[in-house]
């Protein structure tokens, strides 16, 4: 029999709420599971068990027992990033406050494109977004918008990057399309930097070719000197550096960039600079790490993942603009939802955003910001950089590791002596394999290596012993 469909209607009277309530608690007990970074199913028997549901029967069934299925079929054979020994790549566990405003974010279902769908959520976005700005000491015209992820913050800030560069010509460009002198424009970024930079350029139809790669030192930081070079090969070739990108907090080896000399750089040569920090923001929440984002503050965009170092559920991104006018360099009118007649104070977001409708992520940011406090945060982080300077002495110290470079911040990336990248492949998918960890594999300059990625702050020196023992074993 069917189930009466008006139940499933989300409504904020009692009636509704309760059904919500009892729903999410059924939900939540789906998600009991044992020990382990992941299952250890076969990816064909993974296959099988997953196609094997029908996605829409005819007639629908008990929601208990969708979701307890749900529990057996899929959140038993997720990965678990709560788990310490899920180490491989930026992939944080999250928080409760975060997570059950998730719930209310999808109940209430405010969508952040426009004032009249989202009055007081535009305010709460608005009110992060400056606090954040703020944060990083920029001016009172700094402000933003939240994205889906590091890879959209990007590309909004090389949007932004190539509109300035045509406005300077007097020119248009998201009416008239590229001009001529487009040709000559390039965008720099460190060899560490994260692909988003290639795919923002393709995507812009300046073509990855635009992107000219500066040669990082030994320890993974971009170099001056290399920056130096490329922008004086870029003058005798008449090709115009249009945006320079630091990167705080490199994919691979967390690194992070020079950011007031590369900003100085760019100044002198009237290039936008953007700061790639989707991994290192939060450490402005940390009074001792901090410091080392000196010189955020001149940047004219700077991307921060929350859905990192901050420990929100997927999505939850910021780019953070110095001049909150640079925003209009995007906006397209749209007669029902950006007319600009508005009553004074109604700001349609849409107008700072390459989305249209846009979930409240905002929110969930505030809450956990509130709940937690800066000094919560701020410890947890700092745990994080402990426990990977920790994992780095250890292996500097171990005969069969080599170091690839001293961690700067939560990863750890590490060379087996004596072994070549199948090898390192070898290691890494057996212990995917039998779910006993989830390890990262990557390669830098050529050398193929093995990563750990401290997300999870449960994790404790143990934990990170206990990861090393295990890689020793499996080698
Ligand atoms: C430095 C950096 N920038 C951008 C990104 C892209 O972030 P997202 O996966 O949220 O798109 C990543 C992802 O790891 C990153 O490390």
């Amino acid at each position: 029999m069917n189930p009466n469909w008006r139940d499933f209607v989300v409504t904020v009277d009692e009636r509704g709420l309760s059904t919500l309530v009892s729903a999410a608690t059924c939900a939540v007990e789906s998600l009991a599971r044992p020990r382990g970074p992941r299952s250890n199913l076969t990816p064909a028997a993974l296959h099988e068990l997953i196609w094997s549901t029908e996605i829409c029967p005819e007639t629908g069934r008990e929601l208990t027992e969708v979701l307890h299925e749900l529990g057996q079929t899929v959140w038993s054979h997720g990965v678990v990033p709560s788990d310490p020994a899920c180490v491989a790549h930026l992939h944080p566990p999250t928080l409760v406050p975060a997570v059950v405003t998730e719930l209310a974010i999808a109940a209430s279902n405010q969508s952040m494109d426009s004032w009249d769908q989202s009055p007081s959520g535009t305010e709460v976005e608005l009110h992060l977004l400056d606090w954040l700005a703020d944060l990083m000491g920029m001016p009172v015209s700094g402000s933003g918008i939240m994205t889906s992820g590091g890879t959209a913050s990007n590309v909004l800030a090389m949007t932004l990057a190539r509109s300035w560069a045509a406005r300077r010509l007097g020119l248009d460009v998201l009416k008239t399309g590229l001009p001529e002198q487009a040709r000559a424009w390039r965008i720099l970024c460190s060899d560490q930097a994260h692909f988003s930079v290639q795919r923002a350029a393709a995507q812009l139809g300046l073509g990855r070719d635009a992107v000219i790669v500066v040669t990082s030192e030994a320890s993974g930081i971009m170099s001056i000197d290399s920056l130096d070079q490329t922008l004086a090969n870029l003058a005798e070739l008449h090709l115009e550096p249009i945006a320079i990108i630091a990167t705080a907090g490199t994919t691979d080896l967390g690194v992070i960039d020079p950011l007031e000399e590369v900003g100085r750089r760019a100044r002198d040569h009237g290039a936008w600079f953007h700061v790639d920090a989707a991994v290192a923001g939060a450490f402005l929440l940390s009074e001792n790490l901090r410091t080392q984002l000196k010189g955020i503050d001149t940047a004219d965009s700077v991307t921060v993942d929350f859905h990192k170092l901050w420990w929100q559920p997927f999505n939850a991104s910021a780019l953070v603009v110095r001049d909150v006018d640079q925003f209009e360099l995007l906006r397209v009118k749209s007669n029902y939802l950006d007319r600009g007649d508005e009553i004074e104070g109604m700001i349609n977001l849409v107008g700072r955003s390459l989305d249209t409708s846009r979930r409240f992520d905002a929110v969930k940011v505030v809450a956990t910001l509130r709940t937690l406090g800066r000094e919560s945060m701020a410890s947890m982080l700092e745990h994080l950089v402990d426990l990977t300077n920790y994992a780095g002495a250890r292996i500097a110290e171990s005969p069969q590791f080599e170091l690839v470079a001293p961690p700067a911040s939560v990863m750890c990336v590490f060379e087996v002596r004596g072994a070549n990248g199948d090898d390192l492949r070898g290691i890494q998918q057996r212990l995917l394999a039998r779910g006993e960890m989830v390890l990262g594999r990557t390669e830098i300059k050529g050398r193929a290596a093995l990563k750990f990625t401290f997300m999870n702050p449960l994790a404790t020196y143990d934990d990170v012993d206990r990861l090393i023992a295990m890689v020793t074993e499996e080698i």
